[in-house]
């Protein structure tokens, strides 16, 4: 099995969004005065649209960033490190057709096809507010449901206690995985309980329209009071078990990255502060919330634990 660990992983890769954006117009500038190469313009993927969306009250009351902010600036290392490379590289993601196993602690396993999870429940729109652990922040129109009527389906068995998800791992599909510098396929974890709050979110679309491959289609996670990272992409297995699960971030840097990684500001990330972030768009800095905002829904799940122990 692969496992690197370059020196410096890319979270230390904190780029802010302006600098981003001028080192774009730079480079434009460049290769237009080289006349050599062009810059990949951020394609507005496929853009198939949902019909049948429900709005749902699960929405902040704050400005939506735009669909170039959400499908352009992104981490999903199969497809490069880069903010800017999973928009360019991930049309070798096939999203259809497309199958995730649920087995492990259940009474009725299940192979579910994407067909029978765009029909599982009503599909919601919800405008969450999403922070990377890399400090900066996004307000995304998801498109999903609630992944407790998934699990509901399985019939988790009463030692069940976590809950793993696992991404797809094709070399084919994604020929850039040697330079992930992570182990593959990517993995999270959720206890059971916080994976059948009714927030923690399993997404098929943003924007009124199906995921684009860069944003983890055809299926991905959202929690949005966890750093971005419990946002697993692209999902094709989930195990319920009574072990605390793998999760890929942890497995590269304990002292870095924790199981739970819920949002909060008055927990460091070693290297830089959390107590603030940039949100896309955005010139200043503003507050990093508890939990990202998401106190009075969530904070009854972690009564009692200690969470600069269990960051
Ligand atoms: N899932 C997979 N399979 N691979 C990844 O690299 N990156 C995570 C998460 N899910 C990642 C992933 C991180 S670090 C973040 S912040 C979010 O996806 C980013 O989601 P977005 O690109 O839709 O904003």
């Amino acid at each position: 099995m692969l496992i690197r660990k370059p020196a410096d992983l890319r979270y230390s890769d904190v780029t802010p969004r302006q600098l981003y954006v001028n080192r774009r117009r730079f480079l434009a500038a460049g290769s237009a005065a080289l006349g050599a190469w062009t810059l990949p313009t951020p394609a507005k993927a496929a853009g198939v649209k949902i019909a049948n969306v429900v709005k749902s009250n699960y929405k902040v009351d704050e400005k939506m960033n735009s669909y170039e902010d959400a499908t352009t600036y992104n981490n999903y290392y199969e497809f490069g490190t880069d903010k800017a490379e999973p928009a360019r590289n991930a049309n070798t993601l096939k999203p259809s057709p497309w199958q995730i196993v649920v087995g492990g602690l259940v009474n009725k396993p299940k192979t579910f096809d994407l067909d029978a999870i765009m029909k599982l429940a009503p599909l919601e729109e919800r405008v969450y507010r999403h922070r990377c652990v890399e400090a900066w922040s996004i307000v995304v129109p998801w498109i999903g449901y609630s992944l407790a009527n998934l699990l509901k389906q399985v019939d988790p068995k009463s030692n069940a206690k976590y809950v793993a998800f696992e991404t797809l791992f094709d070399r084919k599909q994604m020929p850039l995985w040697g330079r992930a510098g992570i182990e593959l396929p990517y993995v999270e974890g959720l206890r059971l309980d916080e994976a059948m709050h009714p927030l923690t979110l399993l997404s098929v679309g943003l924007y009124g329209e199906m995921l684009p491959n860069q944003n983890g289609a055809p299926v991905r996670l959202v929690v949005p009071w966890k750093y971005g990272f419990k946002g697993i992409k692209s999902i094709v297995k989930i195990t319920l078990t009574d072990e605390l699960p793998p999760t890929t971030w942890h497995a590269t840097n304990a002292r870095e990255y924790g199981f739970y990684s819920n949002v909060n500001p008055t927990v460091d990330h070693p290297r830089w502060s959390q107590g603030t972030e940039r949100r896309l768009g955005e010139l200043f800095k503003r507050k990093t919330l508890m939990f990202n905002g998401y106190t009075d829904q969530v904070a009854s799940l972690y009564t009692g634990l200690d969470l600069k122990k269990f960051y």
